[in-house]
């Protein structure tokens, strides 16, 4: 099947690219980081693939990509992308647990989480399929409260498949992480060369970067936060 231009343009825009290039700098940095730390990293997922941007450079980086992407058609245009990257489709919100698919070393959780109507059975599907660490990045929503808000999704191929999706805040993505079996939990503190990650006069970062892993690791510009078992609060006290 050839993919038309349009199931990729909005993929290819500059500002699309752009913050691709600033993530992956975080990414590279972070691979090779763990790996000068000597951990042995061969396979990786990437969920939420889109067409195959950050796919193709894991697989320059050695690792055997199996990418996910939930619509068929931007997968097949990953497949033509990124040669030698296996492409699979799978719809996070439309799937059972038990079809997470075995571990791999790394997982790349880039720009999923908050197109989903349910970041938090996601999360804990990708740390199921992660063998020792994942990098999530995610938007949140600024308020220090366990919460998240219903948000309309744009209905395009960029976008969640479903019209509505849950974004979190920080505190609440924080207990997926929890729930998600992470034993260790870093928050990225490098700068990050795009204004969704800065906080601004305006706005609030509406974007931050996290290192999920099995094992401690010490990774310089990645801040080790502690999670703990979250307690149920009396909401409805007046
Ligand atoms: C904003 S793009 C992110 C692409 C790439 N990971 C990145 O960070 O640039 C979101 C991707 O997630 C896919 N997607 C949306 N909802 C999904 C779902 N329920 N399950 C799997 N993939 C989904 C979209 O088709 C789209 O390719």
């Amino acid at each position: 099947m050839m993919v038309g231009e349009s199931t990729t343009a909005l993929f290819d825009a500059d500002n699309y690219i752009a913050i691709n290039e600033a993530r992956w700098t975080i990414a590279d940095r972070a691979l090779k980081a763990l790996r000068a730390s000597g951990m042995t990293l061969e396979t990786a997922y990437d969920f939420g693939a889109g067409p195959g941007w950050f796919a193709k450079r894991l697989k320059q980086s050695n690792l055997d990509v199996l990418a996910l992407e939930g619509r068929e058609d931007v997968a097949e245009a990953g497949r033509q992308r990124a040669p030698g990257c296996e492409f699979g489709v799978l719809d996070f919100d439309n799937c059972a647990t038990s079809e997470a698919l075995p571990p791999r070393d790394f997982s790349l959780s880039f720009g999923i989480l908050y197109h989903l109507e349910n970041p938090l059975r996601a999360l804990r599907m990708m740390g199921a399929m992660t063998g020792k660490v994942m990098l999530l990045e995610t938007m949140v929503v600024p308020d220090a409260d366990f919460i998240a808000r219903v948000a309309r999704e744009n209905p395009n191929e960029t976008q969640g498949i479903q019209p509505l999706a849950m974004i979190l805040s920080r505190a609440a993505l924080a207990r997926g992480m929890w729930a998600a079996g992470f034993g260790h939990v870093y928050r990225c503190t490098l700068p990050i060369d795009h204004d969704d990650f800065r906080d601004l006069e305006t706005r609030h970062p509406r974007r931050g970067l996290w290192l999920l892993s099995r094992e401690a690791v010490s990774i310089e510009g990645f801040a080790p936060i502690e999670i703990e078992e979250p307690r149920r609060a009396d909401y409805w006290r007046k």
